[in-house]
């Protein structure tokens, strides 16, 4: 069964988890103290109860910036985060945001191939951001 759900600090530890086996993005505090923030929201995608993908983000006013996405390796290329970001899209148009934004490194090719997939547009660069010597890609889709 999948389902999709609102997530808190309460679930830092399965995020922790499930990022250690993707990007490795954030240590278990900086987990816990981001899903702590009260500005930040988050979704996971759970496959028979167990967390198979996150996305974390923020809305300001009429913008939602996605500050992180990840689905588990074993469970890529099934959709899910298509249902992850199509979720969002919905969430949007409930509450009148107008664009998401994102950054994504310019190496990313998995990444760059899925938010092409949804229509995400390239409109900033910062030349080697990222300490690999790769952009970062500022990326956009009105919604
Ligand atoms: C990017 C990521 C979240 C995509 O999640 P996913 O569940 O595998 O993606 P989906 O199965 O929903 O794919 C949706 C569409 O995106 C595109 N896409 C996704 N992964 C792709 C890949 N590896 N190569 C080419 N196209 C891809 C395809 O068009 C796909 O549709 P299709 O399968 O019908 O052809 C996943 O690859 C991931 O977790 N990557 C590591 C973390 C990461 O890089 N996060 C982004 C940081 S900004």
């Amino acid at each position: 069964m999948i389902n999709i759900r609102k997530i808190n600090s309460k679930n830092s530890k399965s995020c922790y988890e499930l990022d250690l086996k993707t990007i490795n993005h954030w240590n278990q505090n900086q987990w816990v103290n981001e899903l702590e923030k009260d500005y930040v929201n988050a979704i996971a995608i759970y496959l028979n109860n167990s967390m198979a993908g996150v996305c974390v983000f923020l809305k300001i006013y009429d913008e939602l910036e996605i500050r992180y996405l990840s689905v588990h390796p074993s469970y890529k290329r099934r959709g899910l985060g298509k249902k992850l970001i199509n979720n969002i899209i919905k969430e949007c148009k409930n509450e009148r945001i107008t664009r998401i934004i994102l950054e994504v490194s310019s190496k990313n090719m998995q990444a760059l191939s899925f938010y092409e997939y949804f229509g995400f547009e390239t409109i900033s660069i910062r030349k080697k951001y990222y300490r690999d010597g790769s952009d970062a890609l500022l990326k956009e889709k009105k919604c």
